[in-house]
């Protein structure tokens, strides 16, 4: 498997992931808009031809916020999350970025372990912000991880 840069020719299948993954997944434009703006950048993981997940962040001064991450259900728990997030966390460090924060949807249990065994502490929550079927909504849940 490698790591490279995501780029505008991968939003079509940034965006099939995404929809295959979340509620209300983000549109093909959501992703052009985030990869042009200056402050937004994007890993991507492939296994020989086969686009398998992408993490996006944003970068402010000496902080990183993960925008989004998704791993193709094909190849979960394979350890291609881990894989990703570790080139990132390298490629902060040597950005002299020393916090990364995230959300993530309180029913989102896996996510949350990911997070957990990957060295995130919870920082708090936000209620009622995503939103699911029948007009319900759940907490977010903020996460920091310090980079040392
Ligand atoms: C969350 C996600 C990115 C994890 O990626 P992954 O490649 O499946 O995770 P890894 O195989 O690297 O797992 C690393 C560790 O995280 C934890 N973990 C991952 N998936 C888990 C699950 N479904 N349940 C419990 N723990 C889990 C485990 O501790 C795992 O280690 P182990 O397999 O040795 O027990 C992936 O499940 C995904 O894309 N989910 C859908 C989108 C999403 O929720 N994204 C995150 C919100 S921003």
């Amino acid at each position: 498997m490698y790591v490279t840069s995501l780029t505008l020719n991968n939003c079509a299948q940034a965006t099939q992931l995404h929809r295959a993954c979340f509620y209300k997944g983000w549109t093909e434009k959501d992703f052009q808009d985030f990869l042009r703006d200056p402050l937004v950048f994007g890993l991507k993981i492939q296994k020989e031809d086969t686009f398998c997940g992408y993490i996006l962040w944003r970068e402010i001064d000496h902080e990183a916020e993960i925008l989004t991450l998704v791993i193709a259900p094909p190849f979960q728990r394979k350890g291609l999350g881990n894989h990703l997030l570790k080139a990132l966390l390298t490629y902060l460090k040597e950005k002299k970025i020393s916090k990364l924060f995230l959300e993530v949807a309180e029913d989102n249990k896996a996510a949350q372990s990911f997070y957990l065994r990957n060295g995130f502490t919870l920082l708090g929550t936000r209620p009622k912000y995503y939103k699911r079927p029948e007009n319900k909504f759940v907490d977010a849940l903020n996460f920091v991880r310090v980079i040392e």
